[in-house]
């Protein structure tokens, strides 16, 4: 069931902590270190004020798009979030249903609750795999064949998280993974061998930075699937144009919902760099504290094609599980109608920078 005090796609996140428990709430909102990032995603897009017009005929108006051969009916995408059995007990599964009931497009991740297999099965046509290179290379050719074998139609490479360093928040409340908590997908692969670190090695460089994926890996992957790569976790101009002209097929504007390094700047603050540095035309997401149409609206306004959400998923599907996801889904997708509406735009491509206009300072 629904549960009462829901009227927007946000009210899942306020009512999240009724739904999970303390541990488990703190590790999905948190972030790393002072959650400064976290905070970061979402005050920027009160930076930007969206401009009402008048007397636009938007009858036509819809939010169809066309995405790496999909036909979306909204440009709002689940973004890979591991572990989902934290949030309720069929985890991915409920997710999956949620997205095919809704045509919405699913990034399964690799640290998934459920095999990629059975979310394949759950989950309608629309479904990317989501991609962490593992230490060896036979292990992530492996997973890479199992999502093609799959149906999945593309690979998301996450490459911003070869270190994450633990939230403050989910410390103080003590989570520690569930054991029903493991990873599907990676059951069975032997732990890598890890040397022991010399003296003078730093726990970092020489420790967990030992297997993180490099210029090469990136161009093994390339080479080895037939699948169009996108890479999640860009936020530097220089890099987008590196990752666009070594083949990628798209990128994803990325801070890893603040998970991965505190300090670093919010998504939608980067976008619009990305964008110049890539050109019109080449195929750009983002992610990173979207809770509403409207940040959906904003974020198409300054350059991404589509928007991806993370924890919102998370406190839909413990409120509510499939039903929960999908109706968070349907939230979202319709207070972007309303904004776009409001605003005078039609379809996706009027939701240009002119419909913006920056807040002032208080
Ligand atoms: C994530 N994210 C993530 N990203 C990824 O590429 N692979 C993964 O397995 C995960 N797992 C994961 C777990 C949890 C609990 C969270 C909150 C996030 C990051 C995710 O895809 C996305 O980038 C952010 O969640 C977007 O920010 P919002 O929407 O959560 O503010």
């Amino acid at each position: 069931r629904i549960p009462a005090g829901i009227y927007n796609a946000i009210d899942y996140e306020r009512l999240a902590p009724q739904a999970m428990d303390a541990g488990r709430h703190a590790y999905v909102a948190g972030g790393c270190g002072w959650d400064s990032t976290v905070a970061a995603n979402r005050s920027a897009f009160g930076r930007w004020h969206i401009v009402p017009r008048l007397l636009r005929d938007v009858r036509a108006g819809h939010t169809r798009l066309a995405l790496g051969g999909l036909d979306l009916p909204h440009p709002l995408l689940l973004a890979p979030v591991a572990h989902q059995r934290l949030a309720h007990p069929q985890a991915e599964m409920a997710t999956a249903r949620a997205a095919a009931a809704t045509g919405t497009l699913m990034v399964a991740s690799t640290l998934s609750s459920c095999t990629l297999e059975d979310i394949a099965a759950a989950c309608g046509p629309a479904r990317w795999f989501q991609l962490y290179l593992q230490p060896r290379r036979e292990d992530s050719l492996a997973l890479v064949q199992r999502a093609e074998a799959a149906g999945y139609r593309a690979i998301v490479l996450t490459l911003d998280a070869s270190i994450q360093l633990a939230s403050r928040s989910a410390l103080a409340a003590g989570f520690a993974m569930p054991p029903d908590c493991t990873p599907a997908n990676l059951a069975g692969l032997a732990p890598p061998q890890v040397p022991a670190l010399a003296e003078g090695d730093s726990r970092i460089f020489q420790g967990a930075m030992r297997h993180a994926p490099t210029w090469d890996d990136l161009r093994w992957l390339l080479a080895r699937t037939r699948l169009p790569v996108w890479v999640k976790g860009v936020l530097h101009p220089q890099d987008a144009v590196a990752l666009k002209d070594a083949g990628c097929a798209g990128l994803i504007v990325s801070n890893h919902g603040g998970r991965s390094l505190d300090g670093a700047p919010a998504s939608l603050a980067q976008l619009p760099a990305v964008r110049a540095a890539v050109g019109g035309g080449y195929p750009l997401l983002m992610d990173g504290g979207i809770r509403s149409g409207a940040d959906a609206f904003k974020t198409l306004a300054l350059g991404a094609n589509a928007v991806l959400v993370g924890r919102l998923q998370m406190y839909a599907l413990a409120c509510a599980g499939a039903l929960g996801v999908a109706h968070m889904l349907q939230l979202l997708t319709e207070e972007l109608h309303a904004t776009m509406a409001q605003a005078g735009c039609a379809q996706l491509c009027d939701i240009t920078p002119d419909t913006l206009t920056p807040a002032l300072p208080c």
